[in-house]
């Protein structure tokens, strides 16, 4: 098939073309899909996006109009797909459910283990030929509360490690998971999360129901000097409210990988250019607080997975064969 694959980096160029091997033609276009850039679709069999592509309903239409049949995801989510329009031109949306948990939990694991023992800071005072410690104490991650709110898969990966640790874990989820029930994990109601959490890491998605989940109300019911870590979905968390939480040292350690507001700002490099979020701006004063540009997922594994996942959805399509790929259908 001819697939025009949008959002490219050179990393998706190297992953989609070592698994697919010429099987299908893949043209790169480093553009987001949008408005604006849809009619490159034209000529194309299929479009392959990403999380900032947007697949509205004008955009559909465009694609619908250049004869695209497929729309194939290379990730999870699909929020950002209008799947009625795309139901009713009859495209087929597809998507990668789940690539690597391990990657996400680690890397909820690495920032809290770097806001822990000041490894950021740690790092730039050695390279200044200062070995002063002061400023630097952490504390030992054994015998500590750690709150897990979604034990999905990355939950799951997370409390296995974090029990590795020595860690008492706690966690919250409207449907528990029964691999988690067989762990050392105790399920328990948010309130009792908020109360003893000494570090608490968000892997639910983002819904209605959990927006803002972090929020004034939520802070103020949690330790003294508590850790949280975001590496799910920025709007989890009210970053007014947190930042407040961060002044008064109610928020003692903060760990992002996502931010409300990073549609704008991640994935590209805009060192050359002025930071208006002034939000951002001030989160970035805190030095206990370390953001990363939605990278958890970024291993070569978990590359290779989404590649591989992705080019068999795509065969698969094309093989008339949609009981064995990755559909996603409206309600
Ligand atoms: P999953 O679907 O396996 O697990 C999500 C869990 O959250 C489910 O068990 C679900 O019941 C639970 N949940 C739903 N509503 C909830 C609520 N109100 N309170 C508590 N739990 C609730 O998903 P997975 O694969 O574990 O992914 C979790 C999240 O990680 C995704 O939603 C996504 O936002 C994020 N993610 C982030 C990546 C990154 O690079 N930073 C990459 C991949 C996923």
């Amino acid at each position: 098939m001819k697939v025009a694959v949008f959002s490219s980096k050179p990393y998706d160029q190297a992953h989609l073309n070592a698994i697919n091997n010429g099987q299908h033609e893949l043209t790169f276009f480093e553009p987001h899909l949008d408005e604006q850039t849809a009619a490159l679709s034209q000529g194309f069999d299929a479009v392959c996006c990403f999380v900032n592509d947007t697949l509205s309903a004008p955009v559909i239409d465009t694609l619908a109009a250049n004869n695209v049949k497929l729309i194939a995801m290379r990730c999870a989510g699909f929020n950002n797909v209008d799947l009625t329009q795309s139901e009713q031109h009859g495209i087929t949306v597809t998507r990668v459910p789940e690539y690597s948990p391990y990657a996400v939990a680690e890397h909820a694991v690495a920032l809290s283990l770097c806001l822990n023992r000041n490894l950021h800071r740690a790092h730039n005072r050695v390279r200044e030929n200062d070995y002063s410690l002061h400023g630097l104490l952490g504390f030992d991650m054994h015998g500590k509360t750690v709150g897990v709110i979604g034990t999905g898969k990355i939950g799951l990966a997370f409390i296995r490690i974090m029990l590795g640790f020595g860690c008492k874990v706690i966690c919250h989820d409207p449907f528990p998971n029964p691999e988690v029930e067989q762990t050392d994990a105790r399920y328990v109601p948010l309130e009792q999360i908020w109360a003893e959490s000494d570090i608490l890491s968000l892997h639910c998605p983002l819904l209605p129901s959990t927006r803002h989940i972090i929020n004034s109300n939520s802070l103020h019911q949690m330790k003294q000097g508590v850790m949280l870590i975001n590496t799910s979905r920025g709007a989890l968390i009210d970053t007014r409210a947190v930042i407040d939480a961060l002044k008064t040292g109610k928020v003692g350690y903060l760990g992002l990988d996502v931010y409300e507001e990073e549609a704008d700002l991640f994935f590209e490099d805009n060192s050359n250019k002025i930071l208006y979020d002034d939000t951002f701006a001030r989160l970035q004063t805190f030095n206990n607080v370390m953001i990363t540009g939605h990278q958890a997922f970024f291993t070569e594994e978990a590359l290779s997975a989404i590649a591989d996942v992705t080019i068999k959805n795509i065969s698969g399509f094309e093989a008339n064969d949609l009981e064995t790929i990755c559909v996603v259908k409206a309600n």
